[in-house]
């Protein structure tokens, strides 16, 4: 049984999604074991205490610099024996530090097909930009904003009475249904990263 931990700032929809698939099913032979934020006031604290999931808050104003809060967290996520970590909607970029410690098991989600608008305003960067299609990409963390192998990818077309609310309720349902596909894979040994890219035994 694989034990994942869940990074998660904001509402916190992405980490109910992953809820429900371990609870569901869809994601076999893995369990929550762990959520955290960096804002105490997230929602997605909430969910978690709802469902009985164990929550710890790390917030930035307690750590010195960058490099002692990814040191407090690792700490904390290997003291767990967390095997995956997944960003959901966690907006801070974690240090090379963070990376090394878990090659290959950050996961991250991103409103964009990335390398396109990567960064916290992928749903907006999009829409102005003008793109006519755009999409979901889930990925492996490494050092850059965004820039890590590719796990999965959906597009979705952007229409002309588009606003930033309704392409961003249609990404979210594409991101609920992408992200626990991908963490599945991971979970059941399915993906190999090759250079840049994952290859998919599925
Ligand atoms: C998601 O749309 C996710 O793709 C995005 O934050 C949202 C969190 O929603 N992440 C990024 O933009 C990362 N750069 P949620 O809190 O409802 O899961």
């Amino acid at each position: 049984m694989k034990k994942i931990a869940v990074l998660a700032s904001g509402n916190g929809s992405n980490l109910q999604a992953i809820i429900d698939a371990t609870r569901g099913g869809r994601i076999r032979d893995a369990r929550i074991c762990l959520v955290i934020s960096d804002k105490k006031n997230a929602y997605a604290l909430e969910r978690a205490r709802r469902c009985n999931l164990p929550v710890r808050v790390f917030l930035h104003q307690d750590y010195p610099t960058r490099d002692a809060y990814d040191r407090a967290l690792v700490a904390c996520l290997q003291g767990e024996g967390i095997d995956l970590v997944v960003l959901a909607g966690f907006m801070r970029l974690v240090t090379p530090y963070f990376v090394g410690a878990f090659p290959g098991r950050i996961m991250n989600i991103h409103p964009s097909l990335l390398p396109a608008f990567p960064g916290t305003r992928g749903v907006a960067d999009a829409l102005e930009y003008g793109v006519k299609v755009t999409g979901v990409t889930v990925h492996f963390v490494d050092e850059g904003m965004d820039t890590g192998p590719v796990i999965l990818q959906e597009a979705t077309s952007v229409y002309d009475d588009d606003t930033e609310e309704s392409l961003a309720a249609r990404l979210h349902a594409i991101e609920h249904r992408l992200y626990p596909k991908a963490i599945d894979l991971w979970v059941r040994g399915k993906i190999k990263i090759v250079g840049r890219r994952c290859l998919l035994d599925d």
